[in-house]
């Protein structure tokens, strides 16, 4: 019997209720198989600074590099705002210690729920395009970093061979995609963004069946909105990335749906959702457990091969939203627990049908 050993990190605000729901999700897809899921949670974020007095414990880091993948739920909220480290260095600092450069954000918009985007239906059905976000440089690690009464600093600092690992991560992905890539940056300002556009260049002129395009991130922002569906792979910088992935989120009609997987060139991926700890709505059993779900299954496929047991989990999520069974924030008044519920129930129904997303 093969088992997986799995570090999963509730975290605050709706990360325990979900991670419930992505852990609930993985037991019902090992059931009758011949492998198993070996699964250690640890504190993380502003529960471990509540209990060790600070975000990333070495126990949780130490575990964290031991794993063979990590599932994150999500970190902090407005208690630990004024901590002189936040739930959110922590994140940064697992982020770093696991050299997870490579963010992998697939934005897809689900037929069972296209007309319910606040875009116009016709410019969002069948969108499916991946942001591959740079995640550890650029503006969040470069240094000086300081701020007092007087002034601030961050910089955005990137070495070439940074640049040039993620871009390829692009390109390996546009192969098997549309073959195309869009580099978002800012060449017509910043001199981090100039160096960026040159290596895009050449790491292309490796790749003469992908073509490139160039956008600078204001335009790239527009268009995403005005005609999401002209994009394949879109690899930029890591603040750039945050944003523009957030901003993704509004194509398919909620930050809930998205997940995302956080690769190093060696040592265990991490997978997560791509948005926060949701204060507003922690506690209430009302979190749409999508981002979190569709999470395990991109660690199954991108992890542990396991093909078949992601695309069961991906149809069986877009099965329960045909049914009708949307959480709040789609519209709908399905639970947290009763959504993942009828995720499970549809698993068990087993059968994976031919031709559906592969993240
Ligand atoms: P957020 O992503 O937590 O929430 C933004 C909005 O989206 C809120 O209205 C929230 O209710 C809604 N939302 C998010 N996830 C949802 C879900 N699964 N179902 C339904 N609605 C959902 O962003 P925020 O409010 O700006 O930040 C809250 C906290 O989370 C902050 O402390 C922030 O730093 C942190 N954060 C953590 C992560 C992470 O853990 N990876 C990511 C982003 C923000
Ligand atoms: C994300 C989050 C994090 C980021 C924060 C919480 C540090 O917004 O994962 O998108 O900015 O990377
Ligand atoms: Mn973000």
């Amino acid at each position: 019997m093969k088992s997986y050993k799995i570090v999963a990190l509730p975290g605050d605000g709706i990360g325990p209720e979900i991670m419930k729901c992505g852990l609930d999700v993985l037991e019902a897809i090992s059931e009758g198989t011949d492998y198993r899921f070996q699964i250690s949670k640890k504190a993380f974020g502003g529960a471990a600074i509540d209990q060790f007095g600070e975000p990333l414990p070495k126990e949780t880091l130490d575990a964290a590099k031991e794993a063979d993948a990590i599932l994150l739920a999500a970190i902090g909220g407005p208690k630990w705002d004024e901590e002189t480290e936040r739930p959110e260095a922590g994140l940064l600092a697992l982020r770093k210690a696991l050299a997870l450069f490579a963010n992998i954000r697939p934005i897809q918009v689900p037929a069972a729920i296209s007309h319910l985007s606040p875009l116009k239906e016709d410019r969002v059905a069948g969108c499916d395009f991946i942001v591959v976000r740079e995640l550890t440089g650029g503006l969040y690690f470069g240094e000086p970093k300081q701020w007092n009464e007087h002034e601030a600093t961050d910089t955005l600092y990137y070495q070439a061979y940074e640049i040039e690992r993620i871009i390829e991560k692009a390109f390996l992905i546009a192969r098997s995609r549309d073959k195309k890539v869009t580099s978002v940056d800012k060449a017509n300002v910043l001199a981090s963004s100039k160096l960026w556009r040159k290596i895009a260049e050449q790491v292309a002129a490796r790749y003469p069946e992908i073509t490139l395009e160039h956008l600078y991130v204001d335009a790239a922002s527009m268009l995403l909105i005005q005609n999401p569906k002209k994009f394949d792979v879109i690899v930029t910088e890591n603040m750039f990335g945050d944003i523009i992935s957030d901003e993704a989120s509004v194509i398919p009609g909620s930050l809930g749906l998205l997940p995302s997987a956080s690769h190093a060139e060696n040592g265990p991926s991490l997978y997560e959702p791509i948005h926060g700890s949701a204060p507003d709505i922690a506690g209430q059993n009302i979190a749409n457990p999508i981002s979190m779900i569709l999470s395990v299954a991109m660690m199954l496929r991108q992890s542990f091969q396991l093909h078949e047991a992601a695309k069961k989990i991906e149809q069986a999520t877009n099965r329960t939203m045909e049914s009708g069974c949307l959480t709040k924030d789609l519209g709908g008044n399905a639970t947290t627990t009763a959504f993942t519920e009828a995720v499970i129930k549809e698993i068990q129904k087993g059968a994976v049908q031919n031709g559906t997303n592969t993240f």
